[in-house]
């Protein structure tokens, strides 16, 4: 059989440190020989070297890979020679946009014993674990708007979101899979009493989509509403299906509730394998600590394991997460270096 090409984009900051281990622990459960992987030097380094945020070459060349794993990006916060939204356009949104990868999928857990700054009282509702499937493709991520009379007392910025009932409904129907998989429930969340154009679509394609799927039960909040709800009560969730900015606010907020954003992982699908998907940890490049080998490349692996599901590796997907978990759990609070923690990991695989 064909050896599946993995492009592996660590970036910039601790991108490399964490994508290695995951690159490591891939090679653990898979064995050595089955991916190639092709290291891609993009990011804020090559931006200031060369000028160059993806070249359409790059994009032509990672298009034909079988996926994408994804360190992180960005300068550090004072280096004001990156201008903000360089990379987050050129390079980010925009393999999200060329590769369709309309299904962001960022599953939250919390794991036994990880710090969290949920009250008991709410931690013993039950446990925590969800997946918000955020729409990838749309939404105020568009791009769509303008300014008029720029930098004058009287100037105008409108950011339009554009919403469609394609795109709305292949996301909610999506999210209904995966709930058909899980615990049956899906959430949808926006904001249409106020939002009433986008909100009227959201809510329409999601009761059309649900009559399809008769065993799963259905509930809606707004957008702040859900907010207060991930902090008292995140047991509620099952599969939370949401726009493109809310779901960025909202995955930030399950990052925090279960355990920091060093264990969030994320998968940006295209499911009908079309385009490759891109699998990336939510974290940033963290450049304080970067170079230091301190990173926690746990987020990093998980999404390695979303990976090996997307490639329908099941078995040694359920694998890769049963090992971070069992990691996870049996932290003392003793400081690990990156590769130790991803040699830990791999270890219980290998
Ligand atoms: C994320 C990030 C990106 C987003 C940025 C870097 C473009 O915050 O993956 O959540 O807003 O989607
Ligand atoms: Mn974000």
């Amino acid at each position: 059989a064909r050896t599946p090409t993995l492009a592996v984009i660590g970036g910039d900051g601790i991108g490399p440190e964490v994508t290695a281990e995951a690159v490591k622990v891939l090679q653990a459960v898979c064995g050595e020989q089955a991916f190639s992987f092709v290291d891609y030097d993009l990011g804020a380094e090559r931006w200031k070297r060369t000028g160059e945020v993806l070249p359409d070459s790059v994009l032509a060349e990672l298009d034909g890979c079988d996926a994408i794993l994804f360190g992180a990006v960005g300068a550090a916060p004072g280096d004001k020679s990156m201008p903000s939204g360089i990379l987050e356009r050129g390079l980010i949104l925009k393999i999200r946009f060329a590769f369709d990868h309309y299904v962001n999928l960022r599953p939250s857990r919390l794991y036994q014993g990880v710090p969290t700054p949920l009250a008991s009282s709410v931690t013993d509702r039950g446990p925590v674990d969800f997946v918000v499937v955020r729409e990838g493709t749309e939404g105020l991520y568009c791009g769509n708007g303008g300014v008029v009379r720029p930098g004058t007392p009287h100037e105008i910025a409108t950011e339009v979101s554009v919403n469609t009932a394609h795109g709305v409904e292949r996301v909610v129907r999506d999210a209904f899979e995966r709930a058909t998989r899980r615990r049956g429930k899906v959430t949808l969340v926006h904001k249409h009493n106020v939002l009433v154009h986008a909100g009227g679509l959201w809510n329409r394609v999601f009761e059309q989509v649900a009559a399809d799927y008769p065993g799963v039960q259905t509930d809606y909040l707004h957008v702040d509403a859900a907010t207060i709800f991930l902090a008292t009560d995140p047991a509620r969730f099952d599969v939370v299906v949401t726009d493109n900015l809310f779901g960025d606010i909202l995955t930030d907020l399950a990052a925090a509730v279960t355990g920091g954003i060093g264990l969030a992982a994320s998968g940006n699908v295209n499911p009908s394998g079309e385009h490759p998907s891109m699998f990336e940890p939510v974290h940033g490049s963290a450049p304080d600590i970067a170079g230091q080998q301190k990173a926690d490349p746990s987020a990093a692996i998980l999404s390695a394991g979303l990976l090996l599901e997307h490639l329908g590796r099941t078995e040694q997907a359920a694998a890769v997460a049963a090992a971070v978990t069992a990691d996870i759990e049996s932290r003392d609070g003793t400081p690990r270096t990156t590769p130790e923690i991803g040699d830990a990991i791999a270890a219980r695989l290998g």
